[in-house]
């Protein structure tokens, strides 16, 4: 049975859904949720999952993105996991970081790569007058959201959409193909 760890900085709806996905003959297995805000939401659908849960808090770090990430390094490693899954974890990441779990890890990013890197997505896609707006689960590699894209999800922008509208509309498909790009990643030869 594969591990999966999964990083959270906020509601914690995409690992839900990801940790609900692994049941049953489904070849992994949640082994930890971690957060880097102690008052991430997502803390408590995890322990209510019976999923052990860590908190590696980036305000003790006063910017010093390494001491973090090693931090974050030495909180999952005792879990083993095979898979690093980011689920609205909102940390840039450290080269030494990403090299410890070189083809490891995936990501959810809301928009639809190479559009629309970093944040505020949803905004920037109607900003830019654009018709379609979603998805996408990447691997991720030094690049920031820019790894290898495994699957993506696209919905219309229509008149009167905001970032808020976009996002409800764009949730309920993040939490369908990220369970499934994982599997599909954990089951590949
Ligand atoms: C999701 O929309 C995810 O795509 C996004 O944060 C949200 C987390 O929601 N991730 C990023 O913006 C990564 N840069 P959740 O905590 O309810 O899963």
């Amino acid at each position: 049975m594969k591990k999966v760890a999964i990083l959270i900085s906020g509601s914690g709806s995409n690992m839900v859904t990801l940790a609900q996905s692994m049941t049953g003959d489904h070849p992994a297995r949640p082994c930890v949720v971690l957060s880097n805000r102690p008052d991430a939401g997502g803390l408590d659908k995890a322990r209510a999952l019976g999923i052990p849960t860590v908190v590696v808090d980036h305000t003790d770090y006063k910017g010093d993105r390494a001491t973090f990430d090693a931090a974050v390094m030495a909180a999952l490693d005792p879990y083993a996991p095979d898979v690093v899954a980011l689920a609205g974890f909102m940390r840039i990441l450290t080269p030494e970081f990403i090299a410890h779990y070189a083809g490891k890890m995936l990501n959810i990013h809301p928009s639809l790569l190479p559009k629309y890197k970093g944040l505020h997505t949803h905004q920037r896609a109607i900003d830019a007058g654009d018709a379609e707006a979603g998805c996408t689960v990447h691997e991720v590699t030094a690049e920031l959201d820019g790894g290898p894209i495994l699957a993506q999800a696209r919905v219309a922008i229509d008149a009167g959409d905001t970032a808020d509208s976009l996002a409800a509309k764009i949730l309920p498909l993040e939490h369908q193909i990220y369970p499934e790009t994982l599997r599909a990643f954990i089951e590949k030869p």
